[in-house]
């Protein structure tokens, strides 16, 4: 990597959008702006605000443990810990084509994923970006739309070299449908969805059965599918690492959202006691951990930051633990500490600063850059704030936004270490070790998010930490999809616990 870099040139953005840089020599010098000490003395200020000390960590993990624990108890906990009928691990012998669709916060994806058995597979896949429009329109369009993208699909990808379709008369696909919001299941192919998370709100759609929903639009557009399974992205990337990696016993995502699941043993699932389900089995729990200390707010360190960006939010009170760490809000809580000092008169005298107003407008991506900026006059961040918001910035002044970044960056790296930390100590996973699948744009792209969950792991369990290592995941929503309509039917076929 390049220490320092003078000159000029130019970036491409997560966005897509090209970003040009240049070296100045000379501070504006017309432009009043803080003095070094100032931003050092507010940056202190800061500091304190959103470090964690790993006794805080330590009582975080207890609070969260309980919560876990409540959830498997009793139905319709704020931690909703959703059993998913998904028994057991993979074989990693699963075999044959399954379609997955993936209904994510921000893409509509389509995959036809063909395992191969011995943990192999291969994977074809189309993308179609969501409008804004699209998350707040009736919920139904919303499945119409999934079904039209499906049955485009099929009719490109099922057919011979004369055009003809290969697929047979009266054929119907399996599916395994990834829809990443919580829904509360009573069997692997329904799902009452309990709340739209992630800036979504298509009406009419929660409280309902989002199964049905999707199989009406199938109907409607006579798409040769069987949807053989609902599934959240946790618990596809759980089956996924594992199918391709049997040492991964948790999986997480951090990108838009922000959720676990691990495995759980029945006889422990307290609440789907009334099943008859064998006590031996095990389960896949999809955790919903997003909404720890929704409502109450009792266990998380919350800045006034972070209550704007819950007030500002489509959903006040939920998803407490999700808004501190996903990818959806760290840009935003940056956003909302430099407007309070342009309020107070610190920042860009004199300048006008409407760009940055926009609740928003500062993308996490910019975090990600700001941290990994490697010229010692930190140009990636000059080129941000004179690009995206038309404003000057002093060295100084940059120096404190990336340490600011860092700050949030690294808090909710720790707090995603404490929700991984109560799974383990949950599961006995301390003194064997695992692995933890983690997948999502925070995990992949964000500089040294994953060294940081490890020293938050550390800090929490002292040397022993180092017995759990995070990974970059196998694709949950595509692979793990299909694997888990693999182990269906074959449980189907088998005549396992066929009504669920
Ligand atoms: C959703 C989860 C999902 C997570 C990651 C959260 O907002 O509630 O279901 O797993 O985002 O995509």
């Amino acid at each position: 990597m390049v220490a320092s870099r003078r000159g000029s040139g130019s970036i491409v953005l997560p966005s897509g959008q090209t970003m040009a840089f240049h070296t100045r020599t000379h501070q504006e010098e017309d432009l009043p702006h803080a003095t070094k000490k100032t931003m050092a003395d507010h940056l202190r200020k800061y500091e304190s605000l959103f470090t964690l000390t790993p006794q805080r960590m330590r009582m975080i993990v207890e609070a969260f443990k309980d919560t876990l624990e409540l959830g498997l108890q009793k139905p319709k906990q704020i931690v909703p810990m959703i059993p998913t009928f998904v028994f057991g691990y993979p074989t990693a012998k699963e075999q044959g084509d399954f379609l997955a669709l993936d209904l994510g916060g921000t893409n509509l994806r389509v995959c036809l994923v063909t395992l191969q058995g011995d943990g192999k597979f291969e994977m074809t896949q189309s993308k179609y970006r969501l409008t804004e429009e699209q998350k707040q329109d009736e919920g139904q369009k919303l499945f119409d739309f999934c079904a039209e993208c499906l049955k485009t699909f099929i009719d490109t990808n099922y057919i011979d070299e004369n055009g003809q379709t290969t697929l047979k008369e009266g054929e119907m696909l399996p599916l395994g449908f990834t829809f990443s919001y919580p829904c509360t299941q009573n069997r692997i192919d329904h799902g009452e969805l309990i709340r739209w998370t992630k800036g979504f709100g298509a009406k009419n759609t929660e409280g309902r059965d989002v199964g049905e929903m999707f199989r009406k639009s199938l109907e409607k557009y006579n798409v040769p599918v069987v949807m053989t399974a609902l599934i959240n992205d946790t618990t596809g990337t759980l089956i996924a690492s594992h199918y391709v990696n049997p040492r991964t016993k948790i999986a997480v995502i951090f990108g838009t959202g922000c959720n676990a699941a691990y495995m759980e043993n029945v006889r422990d699932i307290e609440k789907i006691k009334d099943l008859g389900i064998d006590d031996k089995a095990q389960m896949a729990i999809n955790c919903e951990w997003g909404a720890f200390d929704s409502f109450e707010h009792e266990h998380l360190p919350r800045t006034k930051y972070d209550a704007t960006v819950d007030e500002q939010s489509n959903k006040p009170g939920e998803q407490a633990f999700e808004k501190l760490i996903s990818g959806r809000y760290l840009g935003e809580i940056l956003r909302l500490v430099i407007c309070e000092l342009i309020d107070e008169g610190v920042l860009f005298l004199g300048q006008n600063t409407y760009k940055l107003e926009t609740p928003y407008c500062f993308e996490t991506a910019f975090l990600s850059l700001m941290e990994s900026d490697p010229t010692d006059e930190l140009l990636m961040i000059i080129g941000i704030f004179t690009h995206f918001f038309a404003v000057e910035t002093t060295l100084a002044e940059r120096q404190f936004f990336r340490a600011l970044a860092t700050l949030i960056g690294r808090r909710a790296a720790r707090l995603s270490a404490c929700g991984i930390a109560a799974i383990v100590s949950r599961m006995n996973y301390l003194d064997e070790g695992c692995l933890v699948g983690a997948d999502g744009s925070l995990y992949n792209k964000y500089p040294g998010f994953a060294d940081r969950v490890h020293e938050g792991l550390v800090d929490i369990f002292g040397d022993k930490g180092r017995n759990i290592i995070t990974h970059h995941a196998e694709d949950g929503s595509g692979v793990g999809s299909a694997v888990i309509a693999a182990m269906t039917k074959i449980r189907r076929d088998a005549g396992l616990y066929p009504n669920v």
